[in-house]
This record gives C-alpha cells, structure tokens and sequence, in this order.
C-alpha cells in the first residue's frame, strides 16, 4: 500500500520512518524545502535514538520519500496522515492553519478515494471540520460522487523514545466512521501488533479526546506530586519514600510520579491549554487542569527560590552551573523546559551562567545567545561556580567525581532538581545539597 505522511516533525517523521520499516512504501511530505533536501541527504533534522538508521535503510530501499510536492503525492497514495505542527495561539487555543492547508490541498488536488487520517493532536471537533471542508471543496468541483474518509489516529509516542512506543505500542487508538475505513486502519497496524491486536476503534470525537485526556492525566500525575513533594519538604517527610509508597498501589501505579522542576516539551504545556480551551468554548471549566498547570508554572521557580534561600538573596554576581537543558533527558528538545525560565530569572539577577548539556547545545544557542557560557561538559560547567543546578537528569550526570568537583567550585552547593543525589556522598564531599521534597 502507498501511503502519505505530510509534516516531518516528530510525529510525522517516526510514523513514516516506522511504516516504511513494516514494509510500506511512505512518502513523507513538508513545505521545508531545505528539511526535505537534508532528508533527502541522509540528515536528520531532530536527535532521536534509533531513527536516524531506519530512515537511511527505508530511503536507500526506495520505501521512503521526501518530497514538497503535496499535490504530486495526493493521488498516488491511498491513506494520507496529517501530521503538521499545531501550536498553541496566544489565547491557548492549537493553531490549525498548518492542518486546513493541507485539508485544502487535498480537496484542490483528489481525483480518487482516499482515507485522511489526522495523526497531530487536533482539539476534538477537528477532524469532523476536515471532512467538511473537503467535501464543499469537491462539491465545488463538480466532484460530489468523489469518495473519501477521515479518521483520527492520535500518537502518544514519547521523546527518545518515540521509535520503539510507535514500533511496539501500549495500544493504538483509532476513530473511524465506517468499515472501510476500519478496515484499512487495521490492515496498516497489524504488522506492528502481530500477536495481540491492540487497536481500540472508537468514534472519531472520541479518539480526538483520548489523547487530549491521556496527556492531561499524565500532566495532573505530575502536578499532583509536585504538590506533595513541596509539603513534604515543609513538614519534613521525605517525598522519594512517599512516591514508592504510593505508587506500588496497583491502582495508581509508579510512572509519572517523579517530583522534580516541572514538566515541559511539545506536548504537555500546549495540550492542556488546548483542553482548558476547548472546555472553556463550550461553557465548562476544567478546574483541575487549571491546578495543574499553576502548580506547575510554581515549579519552574522552585530551583531559583532555593538558590535564593541559600545565598539569602544575595545571588547577583554568583557563578551557577547550569547541567541539562532539554526538557528531559534523551533528546535536544528545549520547548517549554525548565531550564529556559530558570536561566532567563538567573540572568534577569546578573548571575553569570554556564551551562552543558549532552545534546541540546546548539538548540540552547537559540534561546540565549551569548548571554550564557557554554562548557564543554559538568566539570567544565562547574569550574569556578559558587552553585550547580541540576534541572535535566541525563545519565551522565549521574555519578560525578564530587571530590573533583569540590576543589574546582568556589562554593561546594548542589541544587537538584530531579532527585538524583545521595544526600550523603554529597554531605561526605564537603557540600550542600538540596533536591526537591526533603528536608
Ligand atoms: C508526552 C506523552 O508522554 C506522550 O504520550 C505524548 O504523545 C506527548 O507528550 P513527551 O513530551 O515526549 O511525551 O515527554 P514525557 O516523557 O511524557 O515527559 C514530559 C515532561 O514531564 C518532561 O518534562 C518530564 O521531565 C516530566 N516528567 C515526567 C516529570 O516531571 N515527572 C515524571 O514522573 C514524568
């Protein structure tokens, strides 16, 4: 089966990458010439483990395409995925004229059935306004016996680990409307899912709202933690034995309860605007998810109040060291972390800030330019600084020489945003330490 994949971000690009790996012949489509020429070269425009092989294995078999040519694509292939960008506007609501041009180009070009799936995180309602427009489109045509389907498909791949999620999913959610399109559905994800056949179909407004209901579950796990961890820390319990107390409950479960510097990247800040939105457009207030996200934008300021509190607001002209940048570990995505507040607060307080992170260096540059040194690694980073805050907990910041470290800092201060020290080898070391939700 030919198959379309238009947006080559991340959703786009693992999608298409892993079908063509199941053997099906993919082109990928984006209106960035220069990503498409690089593609095309072998080049791969986002770090992310694993995809840069079966990108270059499919390309060179003649399974997978790069092309900008949407409309040379549209009737070559029988499913087309909308995997394009949908940011959030300044209101919160998810820009959709990325997803409404293609949506045009389809109905401008189509001469024959074709199933338009939309794979970005839409707010519900959304592909249900595809089918619309296109349909008055052909009907401008003169096409109205023209036959196509939408469904939704929504991804819930994670960062660094999205090829392996997309090639052995926990589920796969599915909204059709019909049996042809169900069929074809199945057919596209059985390879993927050969001994036990996890797609659940449901309704299209349905589908939609899962991945909104998923993401905002996985937000409100987090919040709610961060929560506990800052009463923890006031009366002096200690969140880490909390966290495993709670989460061996089978029927909470142990992910996703991680305290730490708050939660960022492409999804999660975005998504949960998008639903307060949505909620909010037709009458109803989503409370929680307005808790969620305060709580979390209260975090992002945690490691900056703590550097405070220790040094008694007399941070200007400190030297910190900033270890991690992306918003988690495994990727070079800086979108929405929490580094990005706590330095500009640092810098806005005439703190001198170096900082390093394994992967997200040159993504860093765009957002502070030369206002910020950037090391070479954390021992490097740590040279001279009265403070190292650790904000992203990469494997290798793991296990650092303290003793190296204590010699080459003016003051011997950790701040840990990820609970990732033992308090004591640190005390052991001559230093200070304090993580999130401990005394
Ligand atoms: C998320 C969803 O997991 C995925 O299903 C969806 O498709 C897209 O959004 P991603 O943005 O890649 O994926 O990141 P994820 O691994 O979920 O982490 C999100 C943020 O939450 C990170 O900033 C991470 O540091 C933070 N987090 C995660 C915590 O603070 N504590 C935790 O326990 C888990």
């Amino acid at each position: 089966m030919n198959i379309a994949v238009v947006g080559t971000g991340y959703v786009g690009l693992v999608s298409g990458a892993c079908f063509a790996e199941m053997g099906l012949n993919v082109t990928c489509v984006d209106i960035d010439s220069e990503k498409i020429e690089k593609l095309n070269r072998g080049v791969i425009p986002i770090y992310e483990p694993g995809l840069k092989s079966i990108v270059t294995k499919n390309h060179e078999a003649k399974r997978l395409h790069f092309t900008t040519d949407l409309p040379s694509v549209i009737n070559q292939v029988t499913v087309l995925f909308i995997a394009v960008g949908t940011p959030s506007n300044e209101e919160g609501d998810a820009d959709l004229t990325a997803i409404y041009k293609v949506a045009e180009s389809i109905a401008t070009n189509m001469e024959d059935y074709l199933l338009i799936v939309t794979k970005s995180t839409v707010p519900v309602g959304t592909t249900a306004k595809i089918k619309k427009l296109i349909a008055e489109k052909l009907s401008e045509r003169n096409l109205n016996h023209l036959k196509f389907d939408v469904a939704s498909n929504p991804e819930f791949l994670k960062e660094g680990a999205a090829v392996n999620d997309f090639m052995s999913p926990d589920r796969v959610v599915v909204g059709v409307e019909n049996g042809r399109a169900k069929e074809i559905m199945s057919k596209l994800y059985r390879p993927f899912l050969l001994n036990n056949f996890r797609v659940i179909f449901m309704d299209i407004l349905s589908s939609e709202m899962t991945k909104y209901a998923s993401n905002a579950m996985l937000a409100t796990r987090i919040s709610f933690m961060n929560d506990i961890a800052n009463l923890c820390e006031l009366i002096g319990a200690d969140v880490s034995m909390v966290r495993r107390g709670v989460g061996t409950d089978s029927r909470i479960g142990s992910s996703f309860l991680y305290p730490g510097a708050g939660y960022g990247g492409s999804c999660f800040p975005k998504d949960i605007k998008a639903l307060i939105r949505t909620a909010e457009n037709v009458g109803y207030e989503m409370r929680v998810l307005k808790a969620v996200e305060k709580v979390n934008d209260n975090q992002k300021e945690l490691l900056f109040r703590k550097l405070n509190h220790y040094f008694d607001n007399e941070i200007s002209n400190l030297t910190v060291a900033v270890w991690g940048l992306s918003f988690k570990p495994g990727t070079n995505d800086m979108r929405d972390a929490p580094s990005i507040n706590l330095i500009h607060k640092l810098l806005d307080n005439q703190v001198k800030v170096r900082v390093y992170d394994p992967a997200a260096m040159d993504e860093a540059k765009q957002y502070f330019g030369d206002k910020v040194e950037y090391a070479t690694d954390i021992y490097d980073a740590a040279n001279n600084a009265h403070a190292v805050m650790l904000v992203t907990e990469w494997k290798e910041f793991r296990l650092p020489n303290w003793n190296v470290l204590s010699k080459i800092m003016q003051k011997q201060v950790v701040i840990d945003g990820r609970n990732i020290y033992n308090a004591e080898d640190l005390e052991s070391n001559g230093f200070t330490y304090t993580c999130i939700g401990k005394k």
